[in-house]
């Protein structure tokens, strides 16, 4: 549907991964020492869980439609969800995510989420994306979310979304294709 911005992403992040990778092997120890949203990372501990479950009720009001109920993508909207997505977006930090999704989603209805709307959603989508929780709640601003930069998975041996594919599937009894 919309091959070459996707495809130019994709290249980008590929070349970065290596270097990602590496930069997150050597400060991993200080992330997890850092306060949330000073410096951080998405595997930092950057959201809360009720701030992901609030996120789901709006994301499954507003995204689901387009992006799937998990919002592994569907036929109206690109995944958001596994390794190649947060792949394509780790040249961003959280405060560009939010900013996206504040003024152009959903595509239907483009500015009709508040901003705490938006942060809530991003924590889902985190959650969704297997990074773990902490003990606050996303800032619902985008500068400070700025300082909050979204690297690939930090064990490259894990699959964040065929990990979670497989628990949704013993708990809701859909069997494997
Ligand atoms: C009417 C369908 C539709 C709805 C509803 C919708 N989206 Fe989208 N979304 C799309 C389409 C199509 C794209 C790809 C084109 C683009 O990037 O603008 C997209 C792209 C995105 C992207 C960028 C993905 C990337 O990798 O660049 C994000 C993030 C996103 N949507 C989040 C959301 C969130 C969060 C919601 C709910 C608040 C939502 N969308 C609701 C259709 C939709």
């Amino acid at each position: 549907m919309i091959p070459s911005p996707w495809t130019r992403r994709l290249v980008v992040a590929a070349s970065l991964w290596a270097l990602l990778a590496l930069r997150a092997a050597v400060a991993g120890s200080a992330q997890t020492a850092a306060p949330p949203g000073a410096d951080s990372t998405v595997w930092s501990g950057v959201y809360s869980a009720e701030q992901a479950k609030r996120g789901e009720a709006s994301a499954n009001r507003s995204c689901a439609k387009c992006h799937n109920a998990d919002l592994t993508g569907g036929q109206d909207g690109p995944s958001l969800v596994g390794r190649e997505t947060l792949d394509a977006w780790s040249t961003l930090t959280l405060g560009e995510l939010f900013d996206r999704i504040k003024t152009t989603m959903p595509a239907d209805a483009p500015q009709t989420l508040s901003a705490q709307e938006t942060a809530d959603i991003l924590a889902y989508v985190l959650s969704l994306n297997r990074c773990p929780p902490g003990e606050k709640d996303l800032p619902s601003d985008a500068a400070a979310l700025g300082r909050v930069r979204i690297t690939s998975h930090p064990d490259p041996r894990q699959d964040v979304c065929e990990a979670r594919s497989s628990d949704e599937r013993s708990r809701s009894n859909i069997p494997a294709p």
